[in-house]
């Protein structure tokens, strides 16, 4: 068999910036950075209870959540890789109340950087897969023509004004999912060169599936759309769907993405009664993660409208979060209508 050319993350990004004009210097090093720090968390990560790295970290984040040292650790660790490079104007976390400036010491460039550190901190401690999602902006000028301030209104974009968007799974591999506009494409860490090489171009999420994703000990609290349609999964082939359906639940999104991304599948975080606004965060979970859908052919709703064309109100604003196989997406959006 004739050995396969290796595609590395440089390279395909240098295509996109030269051939396809699709990004620039600024924003190809920019995702060069958040690659390098995701190495650096997949090590750290993988060190398990060999490292300082399990375990509370003794603080609370914005929302209230303790925090795990692995947390505390991402965070750092993307907000040391990122902020000399002059390709940022400001980084928001969902580790940091507030956005961060680039320190007035180093440049300032025209991106805004978003990110879940790590995300699936519940799974930390018991060794399952957990992941950092990102997602960058554009800094928007201000309306007299001078620089863009990046306070938090700089970042209150609609996930349609994404330029890339990504994440990382450390599970079994770590793998990089990113898309800078032109489809989703996956990279596995090479743990022996150490670089991350295309393994999967131009995913496409299948449109049907027979495979639904959910939380389940929140039924009780489910809106009647969300209830009739996992009701309908439940009946199986002896309901109004006519076939069964299988149920999976990492509980780290990343993860449960990434499944969707590899052989299709619904994934849901609906609103409740207890959480109104539904659980993930719009910014730095949502908004990347409907992108990438988007861009493998998939689809990513609220329940009423398109994730990325909801206006976000604040930077840590949570939100229902409905995306997967198209056919599946739109009938539960239906369902709401
Ligand atoms: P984080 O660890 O960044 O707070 O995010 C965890 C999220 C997401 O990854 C996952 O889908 C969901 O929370 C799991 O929630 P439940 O524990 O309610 O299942
Ligand atoms: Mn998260
Ligand atoms: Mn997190």
């Amino acid at each position: 068999m004739p050995t396969m050319r290796r595609v590395h993350l440089t390279q395909f990004l240098i295509e996109r910036q030269r051939d396809k004009k699709l990004i620039n210097a600024d924003l190809r090093l920019l995702i060069e950075t958040i690659a390098r720090a995701c190495k650096a968390i997949s090590t750290r990560v993988n060190k398990g209870a060999l490292g300082d790295g399990l375990g509370g970290a003794a603080t609370r984040n914005v929302h209230g959540e303790v925090q795990k040292k692995l947390d505390v650790l991402s965070n750092e660790i993307l907000l040391e890789a990122n902020e000399w490079g002059g390709n940022l104007a400001a980084l928001a976390s969902e580790e940091m109340e507030n956005p961060r400036p680039i320190p007035t010491r180093y440049p300032r460039g025209e991106y805004l950087l978003l990110f879940d550190p790590l995300d699936g901190s519940s799974n930390i401690d018991v060794n399952i897969s957990v992941g950092t999602i990102f997602s960058v902006l554009r800094c928007p000028k201000l309306a007299d023509g001078r620089d863009c301030d990046p306070d938090e209104k700089a970042f209150l974009q609609p996930g349609r004004s994404q330029v890339a968007a990504g994440f990382a799974v450390y599970g079994p591999t770590t793998v990089l999912v990113l898309t800078v506009g032109d489809g989703t494409h996956a990279f596995t860490l090479d743990r022996e060169s150490f670089t991350f090489v295309l393994t999967h171009g131009d995913i496409r999420i299948p449109q049907d599936t027979e495979e639904f994703a959910i939380n389940t000990s929140n039924m009780r609290r489910w809106e009647p759309p969300v209830k009739r349609y996992i009701d309908e999964c439940l009946a199986g082939s002896d309901g109004p769907r006519g076939k069964d359906f299988n149920m999976r639940w990492v509980a780290s999104m990343v993860a449960d993405v990434f499944r969707v991304l590899s052989r299709g599948g619904i994934f849901m975080y609906p609103r409740d009664s207890k959480n109104k606004d539904g659980r993930l965060r719009l910014m730095y979970e949502a908004n990347p993660m409907a992108l990438i859908v988007e861009q493998a052919g998939g689809a990513a709703t609220d329940g009423r409208a398109p994730i990325l064309d909801l206006q976000p109100k604040g930077l840590h604003q949570r939100v229902a979060v409905i995306l997967g196989s198209r056919n599946e997406v739109e009938r539960v959006t239906s369902y709401h209508k």
